[in-house]
């Protein structure tokens, strides 16, 4: 069932409520792929209803990104819910969330604002701003859905932890449901900027998913040293590729670590031309 407007959503929310019904949450901003696929069949399968929110979300934009040229598909995406046996999907209008005229400064909208220790570093550096749209907007749909349960993958790995803490700062009475990365065969992780990739690009893309596996390997051999770990991805990269980061850091509060252990995340962000990809892995 597509439903557009809050109002909507709500009234059949206080339905399952009232039936002592578990609510699944799987926010998204819609081009579905596998990864999408895979946090919707597992709220279906863990919660009894299940809603997916489909919005390109404009406030976690930062100038000069991709805002208006992000992929909608919502037709597709429609039936990709209804097929994985999603009950709702919640495409809401910017209007919709935010108002009439919807400004979005944060003169005007109340935000909520992640700690900077989580957001001053990784993907928070180049596009300041992004994780208080994130957090703003998820709660919002928190609000909305008042789900039990929500479902985020760990491809955004940054993202993830940033939710979690502010889930847990804020007793907000959802349990986040991490969901491991989906990669295609040749090791690229799923991810809907992968529609601005050429079939060369894409080649070059395997770079991010080598360099992880190989640090990982190379870590499971009894290297440790962040330096020496580091110096094993150069030999990936080349001249269609900018490196933006390469970072060992803490799973729980983002840390940086001078030596790797299995509390370990390693994050890489590359750009491939104007595109740019993120990719992580955990050591242990
Ligand atoms: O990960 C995403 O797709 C978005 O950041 C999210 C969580 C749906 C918020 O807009």
């Amino acid at each position: 069932m597509l439903v557009h407007t809050i109002d909507e959503v709500r009234e059949k929310i206080e339905e399952w409520k009232k039936q002592s019904l578990t609510v699944g949450l799987v926010p998204t901003m819609g081009a579905l792929h596998d990864g999408h696929l895979s946090l919707i069949k597992k709220s279906v399968e863990k919660c009894d209803k299940t809603v997916v929110s489909v919005f390109v979300n404009p406030i976690q934009f930062c100038p000069g990104e991709d805002l208006d040229k992000y992929p909608r598909t919502l037709d597709a995406d429609e039936k990709l819910c209804n097929d994985a046996g999603a009950d709702i999907v919640f495409a809401p209008s910017p209007k919709e969330m935010y108002g009439e005229g919807h400004i979005l400064s944060n003169d005007f909208l109340t935000y909520v604002i992640p700690p900077f220790f989580y957001t001053n570093k990784l993907c928070g550096k180049s596009r300041v701003g992004h994780f208080d749209g994130v957090c703003t907007v998820v709660n919002k749909l928190f609000n909305i859905v008042q789900p039990d349960f929500a479902f985020f993958g760990e491809k955004d790995r940054q993202q993830l932890i940033i939710l979690k803490k502010m889930v847990k700062d804020l007793n907000i009475p959802v349990e986040i449901i991490p969901c491991p990365i989906v990669r295609e065969e040749s090791g690229l992780a799923l991810s809907s900027r992968n529609k601005y990739l050429s079939d060369d690009d894409k080649i070059h893309a395997l770079a991010l998913s080598k360099i992880l596996f190989n640090i990982k390997a190379c870590y499971n051999k009894g290297i440790t040293d962040v330096k020496a770990l580091t110096e094993t991805a150069y030999s990936y990269l080349n001249e269609h590729h900018s490196l933006e980061y390469l970072e060992f850091r803490d799973a729980q509060d983002l840390e940086e670590k001078k030596t790797a252990d299995d509390n370990t995340i390693v994050f890489i962000a590359l750009k491939i031309g104007d595109v740019r990809l993120i990719d992580n892995i955990a050591l242990k």
